[in-house]
């Protein structure tokens, strides 16, 4: 970890949180539903779709993952009355996977219910190697009930492999991401070039094994190799999509908007942001080196 991202790291406690505010800003909509709608609606303008996410994990007790299993048909509802090219987006653990793992599967299939019902997707978020088990064993059983569900494979995971392997028979819908959690060397990958390496044979087990892939990076290496894969394989586009996150790198996604990929963007809002941007940098100290270079370099509107 460099100078500068320790320093951030160890002094974020006493950064005031309007400052953090600013800095979360152009990650998160807003606060409110009506800010993830509106930032949809300007993306959608430009051809671009969104995947939301109502901001929350870890929760610790019913009631708390009842009103998200709420909120994120609220989402679900937003989307089909504002007819918005979106999906939905959740993490497990915000539906209560670390209270019981049946209460979470059943609020997961609340809402897999409604997105049907919508004809929407929702994709389930990986979070960190706790979890990882049970949101591929939550998966892999919604998957048998529901064709709108998919998954998210983090490339840093040395045993993503042979979880991809198994999601391959299911045709699973999976988004690969390199992986944000700060994982032990004994589980994960840890250089650049082995995750780059990594990701990329991932991508072509999923794509040869007929899955619909959201290719989730902003790594120019990587999206190089994805177009590279997925020409030489003969992929129909309608087969892939890129994926970003928001606020970051908004001139890569008009990059490959303008090259004819469909492109989908990460929108998260809700009131959590501020736990959510602490463990975030905290999770990867990085990100406050790629905010600096993204104001220094100018390529920062949301
Ligand atoms: P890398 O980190 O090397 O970034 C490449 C370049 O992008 C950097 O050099 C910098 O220029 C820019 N950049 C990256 N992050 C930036 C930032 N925060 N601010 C400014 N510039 C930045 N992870 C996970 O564990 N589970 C999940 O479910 C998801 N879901 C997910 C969805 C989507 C749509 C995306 C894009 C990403 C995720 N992730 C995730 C996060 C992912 O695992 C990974 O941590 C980040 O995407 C950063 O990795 P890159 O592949 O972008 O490469």
């Amino acid at each position: 970890m460099s100078l500068f991202n320790r320093l951030i790291v160890s002094s974020l406690p006493a950064i005031p949180k309007p400052i953090v505010g600013w800095v979360a800003s152009r990650y998160i909509a807003g606060a409110h539903l009506e800010n993830a709608i509106q930032v949809t609606r300007n993306l959608n303008a430009q051809g671009i779709l969104t995947t939301i996410d109502l901001l929350g994990e870890d929760v610790t007790n019913r009631s708390q993952a009842i009103s998200a299993r709420e909120g994120c048909k609220e989402v679900l509802n937003a989307i089909a009355r504002e007819r918005m090219g979106a999906n939905l987006s959740l993490k497990l653990t915000e539906l209560g996977l670390k209270i019981d793992k049946g209460f979470c599967e059943d609020n997961l299939r609340q809402v897999l219910d409604l997105a049907r019902e919508k004809k929407n997707f929702v994709r389930i978020d990986m979070e960190d190697h706790t979890c990882t088990d049970a949101t591929i064993e939550i998966y892999r059983s919604t998957r048998k009930d529901f064709e709108n569900v998919g998954v998210a494979i983090q490339a840093y995971l040395r045993r993503s492999e042979s979880d991809v392997s198994e999601l391959v028979k299911q045709k699973a819908n999976i988004r690969l991401c390199k992986g944000i959690y700060v994982e032990p060397e004994s589980i994960a990958f840890k250089t650049k070039d082995e995750i780059r390496e990594n990701f990329l044979k991932l991508l072509r087990m999923m794509l040869e094994g007929g899955c619909y892939v959201g290719i989730a990076t902003h790594d120019d290496f990587l999206i190089a190799g994805a177009r590279r894969l997925t020409s030489e394989l003969r992929i129909d586009r309608d087969r892939f999509e890129f994926q970003t996150l928001l606020g970051v790198k908004p001139s890569m996604r008009q990059m490959l908007l303008r090259d004819g990929f469909r492109v989908r963007v990460y929108v998260p809002f809700g009131r959590e942001w501020y736990p959510y941007c602490v463990r975030r940098l905290k999770e990867n100290p990085e990100i406050a080196s790629h905010v600096l270079k993204s104001i220094l370099t100018r390529d920062n509107v949301k």
